[in-house]
């Protein structure tokens, strides 16, 4: 039994820009995806041992470091695209998925409207992901790590919405937290994801059609500019 290559930590020198939330809660958020990487190390040396040992006729010890392996990739790659997408304050959602948005939910601003409602009802994460099923972007919750709520869609945006990413900046305010977040949000790098999942579809055969025929419509302006002044004296990951 093989187990999957854990990735070194990566830097994200974006987060030293994102507005809206303290250089101590980042960095500190920074810290902990840290850790969940150090650990998914651990967990494949010691799920290494317990293969080549075979020490448990009942394969407990193999389930409990599988659930913990399962739990532990699953932070350190919401979190990696999470981070991945803040800070840079590229406004313009480029032209493709402004016009998947918009023949999905009809607008963009209904589309911020359920990405909001649908993050406010969880306090894990929330995706929007691209549906292989139905080809539509749909945007949907999971209650903690390593329950990605399911198979064959593929996210292109995270956000966080457990107590550390926000509870130490707004407290219970969770919507203020969302609106700063939504503000800082790449949609540069969004548009990449789902380009990415689009030619992942085509190179499996499944139809794209919600993308094909919105090319030549005019980038959207997103009308969620951020109102506070850049922080660049952060240094996350550095
Ligand atoms: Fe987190």
């Amino acid at each position: 039994m093989s187990c999957v290559k854990v990735p070194a930590i990566r830097r994200f020198e974006n987060l030293a820009h994102v507005n809206g939330l303290s250089p101590v809660l980042v960095q500190d958020h920074y810290t902990l995806y840290q850790g969940y990487v150090q650990k998914a190390h651990e967990l494949c040396q010691l799920h290494g041992q317990a293969v080549r040992q075979k020490r448990s006729a009942t394969e407990t010890d193999l389930r409990n470091l599988k659930r913990d392996l399962t739990f532990t990739l699953a932070a350190v790659r919401n979190h990696e695209l999470y981070f991945s997408l803040l800070g840079i304050h590229e406004l313009d959602c480029p032209q493709m998925l402004s016009e998947s948005i918009k023949t999905d939910f009809g607008s963009f601003d209904n589309f911020i409207s359920d990405l909001t409602r649908t993050a406010l009802s969880t306090h894990g994460w929330v995706f929007t992901v691209l549906d292989h099923h139905s080809n539509h972007l749909i945007n949907i919750t999971s209650a903690q790590n390593g329950q990605f709520p399911m198979w064959n869609a593929t996210p292109i945006i995270v956000i966080d919405m457990a107590d550390h990413a926000y509870y130490y900046d707004y407290g219970s305010h969770r919507a203020e937290y969302l609106n700063v977040l939504i503000k800082n949000l790449n949609w540069q790098n969004v548009a990449a994801n789902l380009q990415s999942a689009m030619d992942a579809m085509k190179a499996a055969g499944l139809p794209s059609a919600s993308v094909e025929n919105h090319t030549a419509a005019e980038p959207h302006s997103t009308a969620v500019s951020p109102t506070l002044e850049l922080d660049s004296s952060l240094a996350v990951g550095v």
